[in-house]
């Protein structure tokens, strides 16, 4: 029985790890807080924040560089961080897997390494029209230095990636598939390992932007054959200022150093230097140590919890946030509904209310306590498609519960109430 089906099970994940997470036990405006928010950021468990802690109290130090104890406790733990990471993506090696502050740095490493280096005139980038704007601004600065075009791969009727329309788009110019695996707007998950074996058929490099999916499901590069895959450290209970880039081993170390500077270098002579194996090669200065320690402990505790289990209780989630949302007749939803038992779709819900600002909707749900994003959610591209120019989002995270959709439910209704009542004394 599902937790859509029977109230009673909600001691499930979210009670249980509830008490981990510090800062959901506050009021805001005098209500207790419903954090909604999490594909913007995902709020944090108290072993990240003691993993972040003990750093600075008991092995600050840089890495790779000193002898001394402390020196060797930081760069265990880095390096440790690459380990846990590695594995919790599946990567055949670790060397594949190099440190960067975020998602957007993550897929610049790549445009300017491989895309300056390698796109000549002609060739072909494939993009989606749901691309958040770290997937896009980059291979538009590629494109506009190298003479390579962008393509863009639409929506079906039920607002997902249209793999026919993909199908017709792929050619032997195609030298780059860049495209999410779930959508952060629309919540769709895309065809990722099927996009990619057919890119491969051409030729094409795929890179997959694992913002929205890493935090929420098993991830396994292996398994989906992609060429680079992308994250953000801070939406998967990490902290600011952690991303990462997996790349398969022969790719990383044909590419091209992006950043110079020290840690990324073997020999340095006045008029050249020489570069530093795999990772280090991509990884100039020093690091963000303590973010990336911090990273790995939050993949500890996702791993502990378990990704499947994870997934499995959002779509709980998912299938009762939809069961309360469709109903409500101002509504308009974007993306996919979910499946019967709440699979096929993100826990997160975008949607507009007929002459309601999305800006003014969250604004007034705030008051409640209720914390939604309003906006165009990085992705104006995909508003401007659906010819709207901010939708409100509602996005949930496994600490989430139903008794929290029951109070976004009676906030929001109590919103749409609200401007009604305005606009009947209009
Ligand atoms: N792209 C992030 C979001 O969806 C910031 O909110």
């Amino acid at each position: 029985m599902t937790l859509a089906q029977d109230r009673t099970q909600d001691r499930t994940l979210a009670a249980l790890v509830r008490a981990d997470f510090p800062i959901l036990a506050q009021t805001v405006n005098g209500h207790p807080l419903v954090y909604f928010d999490n594909a913007a950021t995902s709020q944090k468990p108290r072993a990240v924040l003691e993993a972040l802690n003990h750093y600075y109290e008991y092995d600050n130090a840089n890495v790779h560089r000193g002898v001394h104890a402390l020196s060797a406790r930081a760069t265990d733990a880095y390096e440790g961080a690459r380990d846990k990471i590695a594995a919790f993506v599946n990567a055949a090696s670790r060397d594949e897997i190099v440190f960067t502050r975020n998602a957007s740095e993550a897929i610049n490493l790549v445009a300017y390494s491989w895309g300056m280096s390698q796109l000549q005139p002609g060739d072909e980038i494939i993009l989606s029209v749901m691309e958040h704007h770290s997937n896009l601004v980059p291979w538009q600065f590629v494109t506009q230095r190298t003479g390579a075009v962008l393509k863009f791969v639409e929506l079906t009727d039920t607002q997902e990636f249209d793999l026919d329309q993909f199908k017709q788009l792929v050619s032997d110019k195609t030298k780059l598939v860049a495209i999410n695996h779930v959508s952060n707007t629309l919540g769709c998950i895309n065809p990722v390992a099927e996009v990619a074996a057919i890119a491969h058929q051409y030729g094409a490099k795929v890179l997959i932007d694992a913002c929205q999916s890493a935090p929420h499901m098993v991830l396994d590069v292996q398994a989906l054959d992609c060429d680079w895959l992308v994250a953000s450290g801070h939406k998967m209970c990490g902290p600011t200022g952690a991303g990462f880039l997996y790349g398969k081993l022969a790719i990383l170390q044909a590419m091209p150093p992006f950043l110079g500077g020290g840690e990324m270098i073997a020999d340095v002579f006045l008029d050249h230097s020489t570069y530093a194996e795999l990772p280090h090669k991509f990884e100039a200065g020093t690091p963000a140590i303590c973010e990336a320690i911090t990273l790995g402990a939050a993949v500890d505790y996702l791993s502990t919890l378990g990704m499947a289990a994870i997934a499995r209780y959002e779509h709980d989630l998912t299938a009762y946030l939809y069961q309360q949302l469709n109903p409500i007749p101002q509504l308009t939803l974007y993306g996919p509904q979910p499946q019967a038992d709440g699979s096929g779709r993100a826990a997160l819900a975008t949607f507009t209310v007929e002459g309601i600002h999305a800006q003014d909707l969250s604004t007034l749900m705030d008051q409640s306590g209720v914390a939604i994003r309003s906006g165009h959610h990085c992705t104006q591209p995909l508003h401007r498609h659906l010819g709207v120019t901010s939708t409100a989002r509602a996005s949930l995270y496994f600490y989430n519960t139903t008794q929290e959709i029951d109070t976004f439910i009676a906030a929001l209704k109590d919103t749409i109430e609200f401007f009604g009542s305005i606009f009947d004394e209009d």
